[in-house]
């Protein structure tokens, strides 16, 4: 068992991450400022509200508890925003991150799991996605993540910081067992987006359908929740167990069109699914698809969930839950 530190898990991926821990035996705290996430989130008796940048009360709280590794989810992570927002991204992901290392250090806690992102590779030259592919992100959500994972490079070798960074493509879906999912606000992914337009008769827009691909729509690589923090599981034991810092892609290898996600939900909602077909979105790469066999081989991943529609049903569930709650 280990004393496991969760930023940021009062959030979406958080929260099924921390709920999966504590189910595998550890002893979990969960740090976040509910700026996003929220309390119904997490168990009773471990939510810190804490900002990331509040160095005394997280002092406090590395006093009171001897943490092994931290699992760090804290982050804004509205891409479109962050051109808006620059600034405050930049403080908030790579500000936010130093400052939980530079605890982290002080009370000797010496393995972090960080959250990042397919938004690292930018238009990636071809797919699937390597991990030593080009990075080369397009928006300052992008690059803060890959500052705080070059940050972390220097802290290997600098002070002996051992670090797994996971480059999360698009998580998605809901644990039901946990009776929690997706609440981000303002919405901006893809699956939720479909579920309430379905759920309000409100036109969803697919942003281009003239992109090569297929049905001329977007292709991305999603991964379900539970999956995803099963990997954040094994990237713990991983560094538990004296592993070397590295970075992972975390996807299934499996790509799909905004097309297909509409048809996956139909089928696994029995609902049509109302949408238009608006121009291409500033940015948006045409195919996101992670080679994601070092995470099966190194940390011997696998993904339960390998059928979207099961995904979409999961999401569909929690939809439906959270509306009557
Ligand atoms: N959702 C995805 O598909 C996806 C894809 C790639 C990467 N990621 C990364 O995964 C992580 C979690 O994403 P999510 O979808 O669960 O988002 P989320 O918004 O649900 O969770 C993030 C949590 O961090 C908290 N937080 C933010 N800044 C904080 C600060 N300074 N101090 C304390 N708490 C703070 C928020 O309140 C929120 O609860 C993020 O780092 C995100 O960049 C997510």
């Amino acid at each position: 068992m280990a004393s496991i530190l969760v930023t940021g898990g009062a959030g979406y991926i958080g929260a099924h991450t921390a709920r999966l821990l504590l189910e595998e035996g550890h002893d979990v705290q969960v740090v976040d400022d509910l700026s996003k996430g929220y309390a119904h989130n997490v168990p009773k008796g471990r939510l810190h509200i804490i900002n990331l940048h509040d160095a005394a009360s997280l002092d406090a709280l590395f006093a009171r508890h001897r943490f092994d590794a931290v699992i760090h989810f804290a982050a804004l992570i509205a891409v479109g925003e962050s051109m808006r927002e620059a600034e405050r991204y930049f403080r908030n992901n790579v500000g936010g991150s130093l400052a939980l290392l530079e605890v982290m250090r002080r009370y000797g806690v010496r393995r972090i799991v960080f959250s990042s992102t397919a938004a690292v590779y930018g238009d990636p030259d071809s797919t699937p996605i390597p991990e030593d592919a080009p990075l080369r992100p397009k928006n300052p959500y992008g690059e803060s993540k890959l500052m705080v994972e070059k940050i972390l490079g220097w802290l290997d070798r600098t002070s002996g910081l051992r670090s797994v960074s996971l480059r999360y493509f698009n998580a998605c879906g809901a644990e039901p067992r946990y009776g929690i999912g997706e609440e981000h606000q303002p919405e901006t992914h893809l699956i939720p987006l479909i579920l309430r337009a379905i759920l309000t008769g409100e036109p969803i827009t697919v942003f281009g359908d003239d992109y090569p691909t297929p049905d001329g729509t977007c292709i991305r690589d999603y991964i379900h929740v539970s999956d995803l923090a099963a990997a954040h599981v094994r990237a713990l034991e991983y560094l538990m167990a004296g592993g070397a810092t590295d970075v992972f892609n975390a996807g299934t290898g499996r790509g799909y069109t905004v097309l297909e996600v509409i048809r996956a939900a139909e089928r696994a909602t029995g609902r049509p699914v109302p949408f238009r077909v608006g121009p291409r979105r500033e940015g948006d790469a045409a195919v996101l698809v992670a080679d994601s066999s070092k995470l099966r081989k190194t940390l011997g991943w696998q993904p339960q969930y390998e059928s979207l529609e099961a995904m979409v049903e999961s999401a569909w569930q929690f939809e439906n839950s959270r509306r009557t709650r």
